[in-house]
């Protein structure tokens, strides 16, 4: 059971090297239910690993991680996805070839038209299943102003527009806790008020994030509270003023 019982997520003491490289050195985080935290850190601090570790795309050499109450280590991505955490990419991977519909439908992989004995014994719940999910893609693509593209390639979206499919995409899973990996990085500026504003609107309605952002007007503007990595270790947390004005955190930053 988590010991603080405000926590969504808390991973203590993580490490994983890679060779010789030590990319989370005994890092350790929390995200408080209903929040918004913020994950900064200079370039290679191990911020995307860190992430990796808490989705489990990668194992973590050791350390522990509880979501809602759980422990995860043992859970495979997708069943990660179920407990209602999921992840977005630092690079949106978007199918390019499908279209923005069919991404988002590709998203609720638990879907019983999966099942060949679903289908093959209940076909007309699998039909009313994808007719539902369709009902729901619509009105997430319709809140994030992306319905007009339902039909296109999602190839031909906007770096910025991928980036908001891939969050759309997330929600279809009815998830707790969304991860995003730097959601404003190459996004204009337009399309970053108006990402921050769904972040801000979906919290309203119960949802926690764990922001990783270079970005620091997203994260002042956003966050309840940020923690600071460096060469893999915790550098500080605390409020985006308090830990902006950190002697140790500037320092991290000017000497990359
Ligand atoms: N699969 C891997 N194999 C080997 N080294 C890796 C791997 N993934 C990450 N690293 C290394 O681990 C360190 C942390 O990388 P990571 O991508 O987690 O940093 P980051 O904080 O997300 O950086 P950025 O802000 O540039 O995205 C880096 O030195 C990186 O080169
Ligand atoms: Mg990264």
């Amino acid at each position: 059971m988590a010991d603080n019982s405000h926590s969504l997520l808390s991973a203590k003491n993580l490490y994983k090297s890679f060779g010789g490289i030590k990319a989370v050195d005994n890092a350790s985080i929390e995200v408080p239910k209903g929040s918004i935290t913020g994950l900064i850190g200079p370039n290679g601090a191990g911020k995307t690993t860190l992430f990796n570790l808490l989705s489990n795309f990668i194992r973590p050499d050791s350390g522990e991680i509880v979501f809602d109450g759980e422990p995860i280590q043992q859970l495979q991505p997708h069943q990660i996805a179920q407990q209602g955490m999921v992840r977005t990419f630092q690079v949106a991977r978007v199918l390019s070839r499908l279209s923005v519909m069919e991404n988002m439908l590709l998203a609720t992989q638990q879907q019983s038209g999966e099942n060949f004995w679903n289908v093959w014994f209940h076909p007309g719940r699998v039909l009313k299943e994808e007719r539902s999910q369709r009902e729901r893609a619509s009105e997430i693509l319709e809140s994030v102003g992306l319905s007009h593209m339902a039909q296109e390639y999602a190839g031909a979206l906007s770096g910025g527009q991928r980036k908001l499919l891939e969050i759309a995409r997330a929600l279809m899973v009815q998830p707790k806790l969304i991860l995003l990996d730097e959601p404003a990085a190459g996004v204009n500026p337009t399309l970053i008020n108006k990402i921050c504003e769904h972040i801000v609107q979906w919290n309203r309605e119960g949802l926690s994030f764990l922001v990783i952002e270079h970005n620091m007007d997203v994260i002042m503007s956003l966050c309840d509270r940020v923690w600071v990595l460096a060469e893999g270790r915790n550098l500080a947390s605390g409020t985006p003023t308090e830990v902006q004005k950190n002697t140790q955190v500037l320092e991290a930053y000017l000497g990359q």
